[in-house]
């Protein structure tokens, strides 16, 4: 029999954290994605499987409709662009903030001050051209995949635009925050066929994710 409802997550905190969400809507992920290594997780209603992709992918996922629904960060669906998926609630988890940070040391706000081109290492590329842009800091953006912390390390850049959570990262890596971006939280995407053509199924697990992500409302 197919399936009919198809939820993306990522491994960690993304998926750690929506677990709650979907107890709340009567839904138990069957397996670990951690000790199983599957890709495809079943459930306790045989009508819905959860997918395991990069953070990154969740968004390509669903707009394609290769899942129904899935959980990204706002970071990650700024970068995406949005197109193809309604994004109806704010989830209130994977809690962090999108910064930019700078070796110990490293006078940013002198460096800024007088008009000096930055070197900045990102993941995140578009949110980082947006924050300069309107900042009206000249810089070249060096596109990385993880790891931003190195780069001012090894000189590849004078900063870097990254996710913060408990700081810790950066400390052990003798780095400072300079500037906060934007507060990110992650949200529920919903393919827009999908909202249409299987909202009875989909609409009471959606209450059910508000309701509960409520709960996680500082
Ligand atoms: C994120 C981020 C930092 C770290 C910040 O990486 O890129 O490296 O967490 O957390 P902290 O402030 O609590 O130390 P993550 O571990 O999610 O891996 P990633 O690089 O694959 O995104």
């Amino acid at each position: 029999m197919e399936r009919q409802l198809t939820l993306a997550l990522s491994k960690g905190r993304i998926f750690e954290e929506t677990l709650p969400l979907l107890q709340a809507a009567g839904i138990t992920v069957t397996e670990d994605p951690e000790s199983s290594r599957k890709l495809i997780l079943p459930t306790n209603d045989p009508q819905i499987r959860v997918i395991i992709v990069r953070a990154s992918d969740v968004p390509t996922y669903v707009q394609y409709g290769a899942a129904d629904f899935g959980v990204a960060g706002k970071d990650v669906l700024l970068e995406h662009g949005g197109e193809g998926l309604y994004q109806p609630i704010d989830l209130n988890i994977a809690k962090c903030r999108m910064s930019v940070a700078v070796q110990a040391g490293f006078d940013y706000a002198s460096a800024v001050r007088h008009g000096a081109r930055l070197r900045v290492a990102t993941k995140y590329v578009q949110c980082a051209r947006e924050h300069f842009a309107a900042k009206g800091v000249h810089v070249d953006l060096i596109k990385l995949y993880g790891s931003m912390e190195l780069a001012p390390l090894v000189g590849l850049s004078d900063a870097i635009v990254d996710l913060v959570s408990s700081g810790g990262t950066l400390r052990a890596n003798n780095l400072v925050e300079v500037e906060h971006i934007m507060p990110i939280s992650s949200r529920l995407v919903v393919n827009q066929a999908a909202l249409k053509l299987k909202r009875e199924r989909l609409q009471p697990i959606l209450e059910a994710f508000e309701r509960a992500s409520q709960a996680n409302n500082d």
